[in-house]
């Protein structure tokens, strides 16, 4: 099958490496921009920049229709109940970091947080250092043997003195879709708040945060064909309510005298300062170029060049695999090979992988791993991409065995 991808044309950066003989498959890590995304950042600029929130002026005006457009739009992706839902952060790592702070008032010493054993840095370190300065506890859930986190252990590990949940929908390392629902609900009946970190899962497929039934749920707009430099955070309404406020400046409060001031609620009481203007008008539009995509014909593509990566590593001697992907990703290591130099020689031949430990290093400790390769896909790439990985992957394998 050729699995020649239809929107491949509309990524200029795809075609510049084309043109520059690079395969990039590192799309997990950030991905190509639409040229939808660029036409509407040059845009921007091209007619005129102006502040946000701030000016009576028409070009300010135009400003902030456009960007809070873009909540709107952010809003109808995500299906939140309205637009005050979403607020805009630097990305996830941001919004986590926001939330980490923004509930630490809600705390007291011996209460417990609850994340997973396959969290990336940004879900981990936040909660982790929250822990050691409140005299929380942080516990961990484990995986089962698909990378998946174990329900059965949860529902023990999950009770009365659980006060936040904090997991990935869709692990960066292993693929693999992770019970949130049920993790959710879990949480719900102890009183507890519930955090997603949708950085990987925003990007596969369409997803509900209402039907998810989540606190709130962060993700980046880099990795969703978009900007960098802008995230999302959305809350609902009665947990954000909850939230501390936590930068302080220009737009985000009501009323200030020298001594004390008071601040606006969400989403702009948590905007402090002049936003990421362009990044976030770019990606309101790059939101609108997804929307109108064929979703089905997407998932569809993607589920292909998922089934032919896997294939191929499977035929291959010693590549053992990271569990049981579900998304067009697969982590893996090769017997008696590093992966850092697998990835230089891969990288010599043009194929752009990401090698290391993930930002998600206990869980390649627990593995036993110093690091592995990830091969990850958009949906730009298509099956002669893997063909070149995979006639790379043999030659590297060859010299370095
Ligand atoms: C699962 C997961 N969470 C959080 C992040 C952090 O995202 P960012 O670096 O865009 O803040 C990443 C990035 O790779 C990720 O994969």
């Amino acid at each position: 099958m050729s699995l020649i991808s239809p929107w491949r044309a509309d990524f200029p950066g795809i075609q510049a490496f084309d043109a520059e003989g690079q395969t990039y498959l590192d799309s997990a890590a950030t991905a190509q921009k639409p040229q939808a995304m660029l036409d509407s950042l040059l845009g921007y600029y091209a007619s005129g920049a102006a502040n946000v929130h701030r000016a009576q002026h028409l070009p300010g005006e135009r400003a902030t229709r456009a960007f809070e457009d873009s909540r709107t739009q952010a809003a109808r992706w995500l299906n939140a109940a309205g637009s005050e839902e979403i607020l805009f952060t630097r990305g996830s790592t941001e919004s986590l970091n926001l939330l980490a702070y923004g509930l630490e008032h809600l705390l007291q010493p011996g209460d417990e947080i609850v994340i997973s054993a396959l969290e990336h840095h940004a879900n981990l370190l936040p909660w982790q250092q929250l822990a050691l300065r409140g005299g929380l506890k942080l516990v961990v859930l484990p995986l089962d043997a698909s990378g998946q986190i174990d329900l059965q252990q949860a529902a023990v590990l999950i009770g009365p003195r659980t006060r936040v949940l904090a997991v990935a929908q869709l692990s960066n390392v292993l693929g693999r879709w992770q019970p949130v629902r049920e993790l959710i609900a879990l949480a719900q009946g102890h009183g507890a708040l519930s955090v997603i970190d949708g950085a990987q899962g925003v990007v596969h497929g369409r997803h509900d945060v209402q039907a998810l039934g989540c606190d709130f749920y962060v993700c980046s707009s880099h990795k969703l064909y978009g900007p960098d430099g802008v995230g999302l955070l959305y809350g609902r309404r009665a947990a954000l309510a909850q939230l501390r406020h936590w930068q302080f400046g220009g737009e985000m409060m009501l009323d200030a005298d020298y001594q004390q001031a008071r601040f606006r609620p969400a989403p702009l009481g948590f905007e402090a300062g002049t936003p990421a203007i362009s990044s976030v008008i770019a990606l309101g539009a790059t939101l609108d170029y997804l929307l109108h995509l064929d979703a089905a014909a997407v998932a569809g593509h993607e589920a292909a060049l998922h089934a032919k990566l896997l294939a191929g590593l499977a035929v291959r001697d010693g590549v053992r695999r990271l569990g049981e992907p579900q998304v067009a990703l697969a982590s893996f290591t090769v017997a008696e090979v590093h992966s850092a130099d697998l990835a230089h020689l891969l990288s010599e031949q043009g194929i752009a992988v990401r090698a290391g430990h993930h930002c998600a290093m206990p869980l390649l400790k627990s593995l036993g791993l110093p690091g592995a390769i990830r091969v990850s896909l958009g949906l730009y790439n298509d099956g002669a991409d893997l063909e070149r990985f995979f006639s790379a992957l043999d030659k590297a394998l060859e010299l370095l065995r």
